[in-house]
């Protein structure tokens, strides 16, 4: 406990420590008793220097209250946007003193205190604009935030290729793993070479019962830093016409795989309590898919399970991150049976992903996808959206197989 609190108060200087300390008095102490308690008749509350009384001050209670608990949650998390509104709340503040004091003692009195007011609560307003870095996410290299190896499923091919050149390139010595051994061996060498990391193959079908499971066991002598559960396939086309059997592969694929190498991976881990797990999801995942419907409930099981794995794991070292891609230039549209379409580069989109692990649970690449996935999702009903993908998928879906 001691320990603990120690770490907390050294994330900033005393001064605010004991700002946090008011925050959380006025938060849990004052303002609660203050509406709740207080007589109306003898209720104030002052804002920019005017004093609201009574009814006034009771019913504007609530916004002094919100303000308190936010700069609790705020300097207690050491949350980036606190810095600027901290300090301009802190400026308010002393404007208002100053005001308040002049109005209220009129004379000498009223502009020394308001003066003295103005210059002390002023000073704390410069200091907490000045102290933005203390506010910002410590940018600390991947392989030092998430030390160990890489691994990388769906690494012979597109966005898991790439995954595994970005990491290799952050310093990471990467598992890399799919089924086709030779182009696993070709990114090993080019990974070994360019940029001077160890590489390790595990070929595997991880839609087979135990092939989750084998890749574990070949794990079994390494400490993981960073799990990127990528492998996955889509398969474009009217439910009815599809084989059944492919389907089942799809959903071991892209649900049953991620959850067994997870679950197998994970409690080293949690000893070591640091690491980093990624599932890549999809835009598809956001909303019914007329034409790709098994492939869209894939994602969306990978979208809720890891953004759930997300807070279970918050805290105990672990970030977990769904990359959601749009269309992207892979060998996915081929194998999906897809007719070609315009597609995002798999180097961007796996930036996004690095660029976005360990700030929130899930991540969409580009502004356009997470435009669509967010309005359609929350303004339109799910038939209408179902209907209206309908007719997007049917533009790439080969007639024979609409
Ligand atoms: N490209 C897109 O437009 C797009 C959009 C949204 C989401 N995604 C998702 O991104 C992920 C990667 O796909 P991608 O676009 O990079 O497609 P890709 O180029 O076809 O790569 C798929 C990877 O998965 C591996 N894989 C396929 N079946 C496997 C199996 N049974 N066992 C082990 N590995 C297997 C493939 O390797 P082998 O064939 O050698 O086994 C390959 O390395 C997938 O989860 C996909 O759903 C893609």
């Amino acid at each position: 406990m001691g320990n603990w609190l120690q770490k907390q108060l050294a994330r900033r200087p005393w001064w605010m420590n004991a700002l946090l300390l008011f925050c959380v008095y006025m938060a849990f102490i004052y303002e609660p008793w203050d509406l709740f308690a207080k007589p109306v008749s003898r209720d104030v509350e002052v804002f920019l220097g005017y004093a609201f009384h009574g009814w006034a001050a009771k019913l504007t209670n609530p916004i002094h209250w919100f303000i308190y608990g936010l700069g609790t949650y705020g300097f207690w998390r050491m949350r980036p946007w606190m810095h600027p509104w901290a300090a301009l709340y802190a400026g308010q503040v002393a404007l208002s003193v100053c005001i308040f004091s002049v109005h209220s003692r009129p004379g000498f009195g009223g502009w020394a205190f308001g003066l003295l007011g103005l210059a002390l609560v002023g000073a704390l307003a410069v200091a907490l604009w000045r102290s933005r870095p203390l506010f910002q996410p410590k940018p600390t290299a991947l392989s030092q935030r998430y030390p160990g190896w890489a691994v990388v499923t769906g690494a012979s091919a597109g966005i898991g290729a790439e995954f595994a050149r970005q990491l290799a390139r952050a310093g990471f010595s990467c598992v890399l793993t799919a089924r086709r051994e030779e182009r696993l061996q070709a990114l090993a060498l080019e990974l070994e070479k360019d940029c001077g990391v160890a590489t390790r193959i595990v070929a595997v079908d991880l839609a087979t019962p135990q092939g989750g499971e084998r890749l574990a066991a070949a794990l079994g002598d390494l400490e993981v830093g960073v799990l990127v559960n990528n492998a996955g396939f889509g398969l474009s086309g009217r439910f009815d016409k599809q084989d059944a059997g492919r389907l089942a592969e799809m959903v071991a694929l892209n649900c049953t795989a991620p959850v067994v190498v997870t679950r197998l991976v994970l409690p080293r881990m949690l000893e070591r309590g640091r690491g980093a797990i990624l599932i890549t999801g999809s835009v598809a995942g956001r909303q019914p898919l007329p034409l790709h419907a098994v492939y869209a409930a894939t994602k969306a099981f990978d979208l809720l399970f890891g953004e759930a794995l997300w807070s279970e794991l918050r805290g105990r070292g672990i970030d977990v991150l769904v990359l959601e891609p749009g269309s992207t230039e892979t060998e996915f549209q081929e194998v999906a049976g897809e007719l070609p379409h315009a597609a995002e580069s798999a180097a961007s989109v796996v930036a996004t992903a690095l660029a976005a692990l360990g700030q929130q649970p899930s991540v969409i690449s580009g502004w356009f996808n997470w435009l669509r996935a967010h309005l359609g999702q929350r303004l339109m009903p799910h038939s209408l959206i179902a209907l209206a993908a309908h007719r997007v998928t049917e533009r790439y879906t080969p007639a024979e197989n609409r």
